[in-house]
């Protein structure tokens, strides 16, 4: 009798720990995923590849990081998290760390994320009326920098064509336009204020400057929030779908679409490919939805599906929570796979040994999610290593993110990650505090200031 009960303990545990393996990534499998973005990193420079390359490596036409000159008011627009945010942003020169803002936070609902693109961005002008009405500044026309964190395609700094929407949106007749057409449209239909666009940002690059800001060797910006994204100074000469060969270029890499050509079909899990079928892009950003905040929780409520389906979880009953998407929004700053409150949303009276299989399903995500993006943040460094010629080299990442900020191991095992896969590079890792506004400021300033040099 006890036999029989231990040895029924001992192939469920073996169950559990079989479903676990998966998504535990040997060294060699690490050092694999670092080789495979590298090609997809190269494929997406070069003129002839970059048509199917699942890593768009996109130019930003941001040439520089900040020296400190900069100076102004600027407002910023920040779209592509859950909130849309409007910001006023003062850099006074002379000294580094001296930027005040002022910001209003707007939510956008769900039918306005996902309804038509004029309803959209009318949304989007109303909340920037109101701004300023807020704060008594209607009539003064400020440069404007538009943080918009979705991959364009971009021909200027002021220019560019949505590729598709990523995340939680999808609001119809955006896709193949022009962002800033589609805000200036937005503010004539409005009639009542004009702005200055002078920039579109992608929330990377902003994080990437707000630190290169505080430290210049601030050269890659990483966000592993809802979303996941790096962008990096990469050299003028290898970036091929723009002209000229002299200095250097911000490359924004969209690499959460790495794996749209089926290359890492080997570590992807079936639970990976149920959140895919379940998405909003079926098929598209297959490493962003092993890496990021918005897909996470649904990994692993994917995992405790199967586990409680197979009895070897809350005593085999699913319940309709369970059941429901997106309940362990993990983009939610206080329920980041915590496993208290995964189970307080399950409503469930779990068993002891039921915490202990959630957390290890969380701990098992998480981490190879972290490891991921070292394995893909190795490349980087390696590739600029390799572009200057170094046999080693010293580098900074600016990072934001509710994943990378709140997640209580996932920054740790990324950099260890990175530390093992990238022994040639010292790479540090510095917080930024609100990049996509600040971020939006200094590029609308960095802009501004290379165009007067080039009128004069
Ligand atoms: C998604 C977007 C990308 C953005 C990232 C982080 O991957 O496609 O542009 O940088 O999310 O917000």
């Amino acid at each position: 009798m006890v036999t029989a009960v231990a040895q029924r303990l001992a192939s469920q545990r073996k169950e559990i720990d079989d479903t676990l393996a998966t998504f535990a990534l040997s060294p060699t499998q690490l050092q694999e995923v670092k080789a495979k973005m590298r090609v997809e990193l190269e494929r997406g420079l070069k003129k002839d590849t970059h048509p199917t390359a699942s890593v768009k490596m996109l130019p930003t036409y941001v040439y520089r990081t900040p020296d400190g000159t900069e100076r102004g008011k600027y407002l910023a627009l920040d779209l592509g998290g859950t909130n849309f945010r409007v910001l006023v942003v003062k850099i006074r020169t002379g000294m580094r760390n001296s930027v005040r803002m002022y910001n209003k936070i707007y939510a956008i609902p769900l039918e306005i994320m996902q309804g038509t693109g004029e309803e959209l961005f009318d949304h989007i002008v109303q909340c920037i009326s109101d701004f300023l009405d807020y704060m008594g500044m209607k009539n003064t026309r400020l440069p404007l920098g538009f943080t918009f964190s979705f991959p364009c395609n971009q021909t200027g700094i002021d220019k560019g064509d949505l590729v598709s929407w990523t995340k939680g949106f999808k609001a119809t007749d955006c896709e193949g336009y022009d962002v800033v057409d589609m805000l200036r449209e937005a503010i004539k239909r409005r009639n009542e204020f004009d702005l200055d666009i002078v920039a579109i940002v992608n929330d990377t690059v902003g994080t990437m400057m707000t630190c290169a800001y505080e430290d210049p060797k601030c050269q890659i910006g990483l966000i592993a929030g809802t979303g996941s994204n790096v962008c990096y100074m990469e050299e003028m000469k290898n970036i091929e779908l723009v002209e000229g060969d002299e200095g250097q270029m911000c490359v924004n890499t969209e690499w959460g679409g790495f794996g749209e050509n089926d290359n890492i079909e080997d570590i992807r899990t079936r639970y990976d490919r149920e959140v895919d079928g379940g998405s909003l892009n079926p098929g598209k950003q297959r490493f962003e939805k092993m890496t990021s905040g918005m897909y996470l929780g649904e990994i692993v409520r994917q995992i405790l599906i199967d586990l409680t389906k197979r009895g070897l979880l809350f005593r085999g009953r699913i319940t309709e929570r369970l059941k429901t998407k997106g309940i362990f929004e993990t983009n939610d700053r206080l329920a980041l796979l915590q496993v208290r409150s995964i189970l307080q949303s399950l409503g469930l009276d779990s068993t002891c040994d039921d915490s202990i299989i959630v957390k290890e399903v969380c701990g098992a995500v998480s981490r190879r999610a972290a490891q991921l993006c070292g394995a893909g943040m190795a490349a980087v460094v390696d590739k600029i290593r390799e572009n200057r010629g170094l046999d080693h080299l010293e580098i900074t990442v600016g990072v934001d993110g509710t994943l990378y900020k709140l997640h209580p191991h996932f920054s740790t095992i990324l950099k260890d990650t990175v530390r093992e896969l990238a022994p040639n590079c010292k790479v540090d890792f510095i917080l930024s505090e609100d990049g996509s506004g600040k971020g939006a400021a200094l590029i609308t300033a960095v802009a501004l200031l290379l165009a007067h040099l080039r009128i004069k």
